[in-house]
């Protein structure tokens, strides 16, 4: 069959190259000049935002203690099942979906309780112990140990920061500790903030270490299922 197509020398070119670059710019500069008070905006109003407190978590997680003692499993169950009657809606994701999480040297396994572009709540933990590096965050962290001990240390100190069960290890956003947990260790960790920037962080680990693509799949579904169903709802 003939070809219809112009040839190629027939088409006539551009004059000159347009100086895309200069475009890309452009959208770049206007791009940011854009979202910045967005942003600023949005940071400064960010407190409207969150469904939990941290006193409320707190409160809740030593009511939880004081009726479960080191029955974590059922301290956690307290914990959700409170949460999900005062937050109806979905918010609350009931079902326990544990995956590992290696990040900052560390490694232990979450279930994520809630998670949205302001917000996560997960309970963290191991039940052999772990040590590294906290990471440095966009968001607060405020770390409500359930069973066992914590223990941090900031460099220029001698002495380590102390967490029992109990007890709450607040890490100030964009802060950095190394911690460990000698043993056992459990906690019902909330961080609020900028929640997608910390994401890097949560899954640097894979790429650099354990190759382990099945749990980074699975942490990108469940993390991002409930960050969309969140939006959907209207919860940034
Ligand atoms: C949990 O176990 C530890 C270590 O055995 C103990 O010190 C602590 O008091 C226990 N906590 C509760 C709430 O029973």
């Amino acid at each position: 069959m003939p070809s219809h197509k112009p040839r190629g020398g027939s088409t006539p070119k551009p004059a000159k190259k347009c100086g895309c670059w200069f475009t890309t710019l452009s959208v770049l500069v206007l791009a940011f000049a854009l979202l910045t008070p967005i942003y600023l905006y949005l940071d400064a109003r960010l407190e409207q935002f969150y469904i939990f407190s941290p006193p409320q978590l707190h409160d809740l997680s030593l009511r939880a203690i004081g009726a479960h003692g080191n029955d974590t499993r059922a301290v956690v169950s307290y914990i959700v099942g409170e949460l999900s009657e005062k937050l109806p809606g979905g918010y609350v994701n009931l079902d326990e979906e544990w995956i590992f999480n290696n990040a900052g040297g560390a490694m232990g396994a979450m279930y994520i309780i809630h998670a949205s572009i302001t917000e996560y709540l997960i309970i963290f933990g191991t039940a052999i112990g772990t040590e590294g590096h906290t990471g440095r965050h966009t968001a607060d962290d405020y770390f409500h140990i359930l069973a066992g001990t914590q223990l941090a240390y900031t460099p220029g100190s001698y002495e380590p920061e102390v967490y029992p069960q109990g007890s709450v290890h607040h890490l100030r956003r964009g802060t950095v500790k190394q911690y460990k947990m000698d043993e056992a260790c459990f906690a019902l960790e909330y961080a609020r903030g900028w929640i997608p920037p910390m994401l890097g962080f949560g899954y640097a680990d894979t790429f650099t270490s354990t190759l382990d693509f099945p749990t980074l799949w699975r942490t990108t579904w469940v993390t991002g299922r409930e960050m969309i169903s969140n939006l959907l709802r209207g919860k940034l």
